[in-house]
């Protein structure tokens, strides 16, 4: 999936996005993978447009086409290679047309991003986005340029992202970047580099930004977002997630505060309270398991036995109350048996998940795994384990689901739904999508609605009198 940026820039002095007559060059941009990366792609847009080069979303007005890539699985890589072809083809038959690669994928593979025959001009790393207008130049005389080194530092503090979202309700904030965990499976700590924190006051600032335009919901971003840690000036000397989300729901009462990713070990009771003090954040945690069996999760490195993690989804239903708990889900690990795989099988069900992203182990050169351990679940006994957990999943959702019937819930309109122009889409706090008849209601507004049936995918209601 690729999502192309549909941005609206929000400065006072209003202006759009869209190339403007005085940009000289208009620059293309498809993106993939994480949230990260949609909210980079932003950034780029930004930078790009401070540099006199507009933005389009039409491949076929492009003077530059930047690919935003991703490598957590090898099936996200194949994709990008799949348009990289497609793109090499546009620039055979548009002379000077410049191709870039950049994000996760061309941090992995750097300089071996060039040799291929007249694939890409540009490779620039998840770090290096301010560096784009230089590169660009290089890559105007006709020379490769790259640049993918990672930074201690680089948070993209002072730049104000060109938002992407069509309906002006909800944006991504990105509070921090890398990683240092070092699942054994995971490819991100060496595409993203080490985790630092960005200045708290440059993300209240922005989210100050988007609460003057009107936005009503910000989704706090980084790939372990309880492990926000910064300096301050304060008697404590620092201040950690909950504290950050605190001040963020408390300076904007009427926005929804979210946040995502939650890493199981590092999900304190200090910031469940903080969750369950406050109505404007969402009662939603994404608390990704990866397995249920504690000698799995040994080897991924993860940092928590299936107890643990189990303690911690009771620590979330007693202190924050209706909260929804997602997860992610990775089968066939190395070594992963019939019993381990039954173990995420029980695993899920004591969670009783509201909804979950469901993967196959897929092998990543460079990582502890694909160093140390075998890859030795065949792919037929991977796909049957990943089609159990997906349906089981589908039984867990459609439970949750039933369990919302009748009652009523506060929804924030994000748009018309895809299926009829007389109906509405938002989300309940607990990240559930809801459709309901307008009834004069509108994109941004707050509505109280009571679910009266379900499909697989979505709640469905109608809205109550005040
Ligand atoms: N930082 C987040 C998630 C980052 S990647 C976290 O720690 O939860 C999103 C998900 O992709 C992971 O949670 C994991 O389930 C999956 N994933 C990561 N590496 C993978 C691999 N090599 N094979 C299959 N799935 C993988
Ligand atoms: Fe990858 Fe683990 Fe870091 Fe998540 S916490 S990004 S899975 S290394
Ligand atoms: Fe993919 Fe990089 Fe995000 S590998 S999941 S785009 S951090």
């Amino acid at each position: 999936m690729y999502m192309t940026l549909k941005p609206r820039y929000h400065s006072p002095a209003g202006y759009s996005a869209e190339a403007s007559g005085t940009d000289k060059r208009r620059l293309y941009i498809e993106t993939y993978g994480c949230q990260m990366n949609v909210s980079d792609s932003e950034v780029v847009v930004s930078i790009m447009k401070e540099n006199g080069v507009g933005y389009t979303e039409d491949i076929t007005r492009a003077d530059i086409i930047l690919i935003n890539t991703c490598s957590i699985r090898e099936n996200a890589e194949q994709r990008v290679w799949g348009r990289l072809d497609h793109f090499r083809k546009i620039k055979n038959s548009k002379p000077g047309l410049i191709v870039g690669i950049i994000g996760c994928m061309a941090e992995r593979l750097k300089e071996k991003l060039l040799e291929k025959e007249k694939l890409v001009d540009l490779v620039i790393g998840p770090d290096a986005y301010r560096e784009l207008p230089s590169l660009l130049e290089e890559a105007g005389t006709g020379q490769k340029a790259i640049n993918v080194l990672l930074s201690r530092e680089e948070t993209y503090a002072d730049i104000s992202p060109v938002r992407t979202d069509k309906n002006n309700v909800s944006a991504f904030v990105s509070i921090m970047r890398g990683c240092n965990n070092y699942c054994s499976y995971c490819v991100v700590p060496f595409t993203r580099g080490r985790e630092r924190s960005r200045d708290p006051e440059s993300v209240l600032r922005e989210i100050g930004t988007l609460h003057e335009n009107g936005y009503k919901e910000v989704t706090l971003l980084g790939q372990n977002v309880n492990s926000y840690m910064h300096k301050i000036s304060s008697p404590a000397g620092y201040l950690d997630f909950s504290g950050l989300l605190e001040q963020a729901a408390a300076l904007y009462p009427g926005m929804r505060m979210r946040f995502s990713t939650s890493h199981p070990r590092d999900i304190s009771d200090k910031l469940l309270h903080t969750i369950a003090r406050h109505d404007n954040i969402c009662k939603h945690i994404h608390l990704p398991a990866q397995s249920g069996s504690t000698r799995i999760l040994k080897l991924m490195n993860r940092g928590y036995t299936r107890e643990e993690y189990l303690e911690r989804i009771s620590a979330i239903r007693n202190i924050v109350g209706d909260c929804a708990i997602s997860t992610d889900i990775i089968s066939g690990f190395c070594s992963e048996t019939g019993e381990d795989h039954l173990q995420t099988l029980s695993l899920m069900k004591e969670a009783a998940y509201d909804f979950a992203y469901m993967f196959k182990y897929s092998e990543r050169p460079g990582t502890r795994a694909a160093e140390k351990l075998n890859d030795d679940v065949p792919e037929e006994v991977k796909s049957r384990r990943l089609s159990e957990i997906i349906s089981l999943q589908g039984t867990l959702s459609a439970r949750s689901k039933e369990a919302d019937m009748g009652k009523t819930f506060e929804v924030l309109v994000e748009g018309k739904s895809k299926k009829s122009d007389s109906e509405l889409f938002g989300r309940t706090s607990q990240n559930k999508v809801v459709v309901f008849p307008s009834n004069g209601f509108k994109s941004g507004d707050f509505v109280n609605v009571r679910i009266t049936r379900f499909t697989p995918a979505t709640l469905i209601g109608i809205a109550c009198p005040e």
